[in-house]
């Protein structure tokens, strides 16, 4: 079967296409999932450009979704022919969090979903949504799932609270839809006014460009009559997080999700502490939150945003893609 590994220390020019042994038949509790889709994520692209390093040979991308084509003694929960989606924290099932690393994350500290079959524990994957292709389907172990877990499980989102997203990539968008679902109102930021017109298609209520006005936390709170966001999306990390905490309402809540502009500097403990916000940091969720949240999106309909598909053995193409920041939503790779 058709494989990507990441030759050591990694770089988009060390993705090989590798002809891996086809696996045999699944054990007791295992299923065998004839994969089809992945899609790519920032963490990803930290794994194979070589800055967040893998291990010689590693197939990368922690998202897959497939066909389950053979089930092992004792399995029930699937049978062949059902459509999965993987899971990021395979041995993070239910409960509270768990994990604090990724020594488990397919992709990362384990080998990854770019290839075309796996042999794992059941409980490594979900069954995916209703009428939902392949693609569609990778799009929730990372993005889709964090976006949940950020609004639903840590955030208690309900009708009539305002959320505030930053720029319009995977995780963002991802936010967009679900609040919108769930009858919230969103704000939007984007470094491009042509994609702040798109995030408003989506459903966006009010839009600001973050490039031409970097002070937009005060943009937001006068947006909100000066009261604030009830949630905060915060996927830029550093450069972002003071403006989050200057947009967020008093006793709001800031979810601490992304690096995307480093990953450490100063933070306004003060204005946080004034704010009586609630600042938490997360890592993607459970087995149980992604079976709530495919259960959530049968219930909403809601069909995720691809912006590109590209063919495995172009996955360096698909990373450079993503690397330019010209995307909207999710990039995927389908095999
Ligand atoms: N903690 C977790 O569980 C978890 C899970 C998934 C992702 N993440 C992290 O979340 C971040 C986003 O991930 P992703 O997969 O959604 O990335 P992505 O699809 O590559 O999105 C990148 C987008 O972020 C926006 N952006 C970049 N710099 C920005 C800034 N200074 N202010 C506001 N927006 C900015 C840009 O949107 P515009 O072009 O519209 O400006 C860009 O297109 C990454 O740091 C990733 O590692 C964390």
């Amino acid at each position: 079967m058709k494989a990507i590994s990441i030759e050591a220390p990694g770089g988009l020019d060390r993705l090989r296409l590798v002809d891996h042994p086809e696996p045999g038949q699944p054990g007791p509790s295992e299923i065998r999932v004839r994969l089809h889709a992945s899609s790519l994520n920032f963490h990803d692209y930290l794994v194979v450009s070589g800055k967040s390093p893998a291990a010689d040979g590693r197939i990368p991308m922690a998202d897959g979704a497939g066909v389950v084509d053979a089930v092992g003694e004792g399995v029930t929960e699937f049978t062949p022919g059902d459509p999965v989606v993987s899971c990021f924290f395979p041995l993070w099932q239910d409960g509270p969090p768990a994990v604090g690393d990724f020594s488990h994350v397919p992709g990362d500290g384990i080998d990854g979903y770019a290839r075309e079959a796996v042999v794992c524990p059941a409980n490594w994957f979900t069954r995916a949504p209703q009428n939902y292709s392949h693609a569609e389907a990778a799009t929730l172990t990372t993005a889709g799932l964090t976006a949940w877990r950020a609004l639903v499980v840590d955030g208690g989102l309900k009708a009539g609270d305002t959320v505030l997203v930053l720029g319009s990539g995977g995780v963002s968008v991802f936010a967009l839809q679900i609040a919108k679902a769930m009858g919230a109102r969103v704000i939007a930021t984007s470094s491009s006014d042509e994609k702040l017109q798109r995030l408003g298609e989506l459903g966006a209520d009010h839009g600001i460009n973050y490039k031409a006005e970097p002070e937009w936390g005060k943009q937001v709170r006068a947006l909100t009559d000066g009261r604030g966001v009830d949630h905060v999306i915060e996927v830029g990390g550093p450069g972002t997080l003071p403006q989050s905490i200057e947009a967020v309402r008093i006793g709001g809540h800031i979810s601490m999700i992304g690096v995307l502009t480093g990953r450490g500097g100063e933070v306004p403990t003060s204005l946080l502490m004034a704010r009586q916000a609630r600042l938490q940091g997360l890592i993607v969720g459970s087995r149980r939150e992604q079976q709530d949240f495919v259960r959530g999106i049968d219930a909403m309909g809601l069909k995720p945003v691809i912006d590109r598909r590209f063919a495995l053995e172009d996955i360096a193409e698909a990373f450079r893609h993503q690397e330019q920041g010209a995307h909207f939503g999710k990039i995927c790779l389908e095999f």
